[in-house]
């Protein structure tokens, strides 16, 4: 079997995507597709692509001539659905970017045409795949921390409105604000962590005091929250707490915290000098003594999202952030989302 063929569809984060399939032996970008034409061929040329298309649909519409494998999709969140239905029905494995998509109804239109193409969808929680998620993970998964009933995961900035006027900062092609795009990673790392137990109930509310007034000021379009915050219980009794925001007045421009507890250790996976360098802590108690222990760092490469997708092809192993757990957190962001809108808390199915 030759080398996968990938198409890639969006070329902001969509060049990280080029970089991280490009670090697999056994896979190759052979396609692009962006509407910004001067982005096209300058990531076109940086990374030597010579297929170029003026949009995804024109990409996804050469798919079968390009006999392409896998196409990833990283356009704003709005054309996240139609695209990534398009790229299954032409016969592709779908590396999507976060949000899945902007709501619960549109991810669960996802994940069912993945079913009846028989093709791949994962989302890219990109969070997970680096060595402190992974170290942690093992961790969790060699019963360390017993069971876990709590949980705090943060991605807070005090002022960091990513492409501010631009696409991120309006409802109707984001989906929604700092929840949707940073919230997002933290929900999905500590579900991820605690084992994705079932959601039941969720209280959540959302602010604008900061941003909305600054965009007014500047004359740019906002109309999404600037802070988020959530309470989210589940089934088996435990409970989450999460924030996000894009501006708040706090001391750091970044700060990110996911922690856990459990009946027999804790652990933190936080970021160093509000930066996006990540460490990793556990916390116990034993003979009468509590004790902290640090990751120490061994530079083990972990596969990246793009790496791991090639891998579980390949292998024909499952994969990790799939579908159905894109669809779980759209289904939390909902619920929050509507909770903050009434005011009360919000039942999930
Ligand atoms: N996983 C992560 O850590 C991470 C980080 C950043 C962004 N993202 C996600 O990636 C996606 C893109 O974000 P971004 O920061 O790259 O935004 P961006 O605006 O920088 O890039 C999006 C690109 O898509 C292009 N585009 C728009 N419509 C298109 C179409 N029909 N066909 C082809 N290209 C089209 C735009 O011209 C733009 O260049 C978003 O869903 C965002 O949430 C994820």
């Amino acid at each position: 079997m030759g080398k996968l063929r990938v198409g890639v569809i969006g070329l902001g984060m969509g060049a990280g995507h080029i970089k991280g399939f490009g670090k697999h032996p056994d896979a190759e970008v052979v396609a692009i597709g962006e509407t910004d034409v001067e982005r096209l061929g300058r990531v076109g040329e940086t990374f030597g692509i010579s297929e170029r298309f003026n949009s995804g649909k024109e990409l996804i519409a050469s798919a079968a001539d390009l006999g392409l494998d896998i196409i990833s999709v990283a356009t704003p969140n709005n054309l996240h659905k139609d695209l990534t239905i398009g790229a299954l029905r032409a016969g592709c494995h779908v590396l999507c970017e976060k949000p899945m998509a902007m709501n619960a109804s549109e991810a669960r239109e996802m994940e069912a045409v993945a079913e009846q193409t028989g093709r791949r969808l994962m989302i890219n929680f990109s969070f997970r795949f680096n060595e402190v998620a992974d170290a942690l993970k093992r961790q969790v998964e060699a019963g360390r921390l017993g069971d876990i009933y709590f949980a705090r995961s943060i991605w807070l900035r005090r002022r960091g409105l990513p492409g501010f006027g631009g696409w991120f900062g309006r409802k109707e092609l984001s989906g929604g604000g700092p929840l949707i795009d940073l919230g997002v990673h933290r929900i999905d790392l500590a579900l991820w962590l605690m084992g994705y137990p079932e959601p039941t109930w969720v209280l959540g509310s959302t602010y604008d005091h900061i941003a909305g007034k600054i965009a007014a000021e500047e004359g740019k379009d906002f109309d999404v929250e600037d802070i988020a915050m959530a309470m989210i219980r589940f089934d088996n009794g435990a409970t989450l707490e999460a924030e996000a925001s894009w501006a708040a007045n706090i001391k750091e421009n970044e700060l990110m915290k996911t922690r856990l507890m459990g009946t027999d250790g804790g652990l933190l996976y936080h970021n160093e000098d509000e930066g996006y360098r990540f460490s990793a802590e556990l916390f116990y108690e034993s003979e009468g003594y509590h004790y902290d222990s640090q990751l120490h760092p061994t530079g083990r490469q972990v596969p990246s999202a793009m790496e791991h997708l090639v891998d579980c092809i390949l292998t024909d192993t499952p994969h990790t952030a799939g579908a159905h757990e894109g669809v779980i957190v759209m289904e939390l962001l909902d619920a929050i989302y509507e909770s903050a809108e009434k005011g009360e808390p919000v039942r999930i199915q």
